[in-house]
């Protein structure tokens, strides 16, 4: 068996599986169309066609989140070390197979574990495999698992002095503010009393790059955004016509956030579930929140949740901010 093979195999045997439940992508479609304003849940972008795209979204100019956090991480990984302290289980929610996991795997003192919590088993598996190649030494204990949940933790075989959760990219924007208070409150009871947590936040900044981050020239974000309609096409055989939707991304900067819709463009039906609804023309349909923070926004959230920040690095222009944070 070669070594890939036998990578797989081990993070097969070493899963643990929480059974979280399988997505209801009709039911949730329904419910969102059914309310006034419409909308969808951006959860659903993520199939392999909108990964790729999204993958394809961190490569455009405009888009200064990922280029950002990675110099910030890279640079600031020797004082987060510090920071952080050694013999840590790092758990990162979504599968890290990235450049950013690699970093903090390569740079915190003496890693005992890495936990990927991640809904999706075969990436699971197969970023876990990955790691478990580039990194021999640290013990991989990946939990199929629903992140947004408190969870309680496969025990390392050597035990950890603390707990890391990672959770990189201003993924935590994608929630509302209740719902990002509550995966807050759910990451305080998974790292426990002496545990810390590490978040990338994209910071306020001027509405004009914002925005432009979300409307790139090439029309990547735009592509990206409309696979949701292509995705539900394909899997619940609705009758979305993609020609007849636009994507629109607006800076909010009253509720410090990019709010993307989907536009109508003219009168017209969609067949969903067994279920019609009905369009006006530029209808808008809301389908992703990207919260962007200030430093009393954030620490107001983490207060809120039982949590301080403690440490928070942001790059020279102030684009983007990685914030410890640690229980109370
Ligand atoms: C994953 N998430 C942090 C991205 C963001 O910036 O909100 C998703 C994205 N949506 C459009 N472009 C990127």
């Amino acid at each position: 068996m070669n070594a890939a093979a036998s990578a797989l195999m081990r993070a097969r045997s070493a899963l643990t599986d929480l059974h979280p439940l399988p997505d209801d992508i009709a039911a949730d479609a329904v419910a969102g169309l059914s309310k006034t304003p419409k909308t969808l849940p951006s959860k659903y972008f993520y199939d392999a066609e909108g990964s790729r795209l999204f993958e394809a979204i961190t490569r455009q100019p405009e888009y200064y989140l990922t280029g950002t956090e990675l110099a910030l991480l890279e640079a600031s990984l020797p004082s987060i070390a510090q920071a952080i302290g050694p013999g840590v289980h790092v758990v990162e929610y979504g599968s890290g197979s990235g450049r950013k996991t690699e970093l903090l795997l390569e740079s915190l003192h003496d890693v005992v574990a890495y936990t990927a919590v991640e809904i999706s088993r075969t990436a699971l598996i197969e970023s876990t495999a990955r790691l478990s190649q580039q990194f021999p030494q640290i013990e991989m204990l990946p939990v199929c698992a629903d992140f947004t949940r408190p969870l309680a933790l496969p025990g390392a075989k050597r035990p950890a002095q603390r707990t890391v959760m990672f959770f990189p990219g201003s993924t935590l924007g994608n929630f509302t503010t209740d719902e990002a208070a509550r995966l807050l409150v759910a990451m305080r009871q998974t790292m426990g009393a002496h545990g810390c947590a590490l978040i990338g936040i994209d910071l306020d900044k001027d509405d004009a790059l914002i925005e432009a981050a979300y409307n790139d020239a090439a029309g990547v974000t735009a592509q990206f955004t409309l696979n949701l309609l292509a995705r539900l096409n394909r899997e619940i055989g609705s009758d979305f016509d993609l020609g007849g939707f636009r994507h629109k991304a607006v800076y909010a900067r009253e509720r410090g956030r990019i709010e993307t819709f989907l536009v109508s463009q003219r009168a017209q039906s969609v067949q969903l579930a067994g279920r019609t609804f009905d369009f006006a023309a530029d209808e808008a349909m809301q389908v992703e929140y990207s919260h962007k923070y200030t430093d009393a926004g954030f620490n107001a959230l983490a207060t809120h949740a039982g949590l301080r920040t403690t440490h928070g690095w942001n790059d020279a222009r102030d684009w983007f901010g990685l914030r410890l944070l640690q229980p109370a």
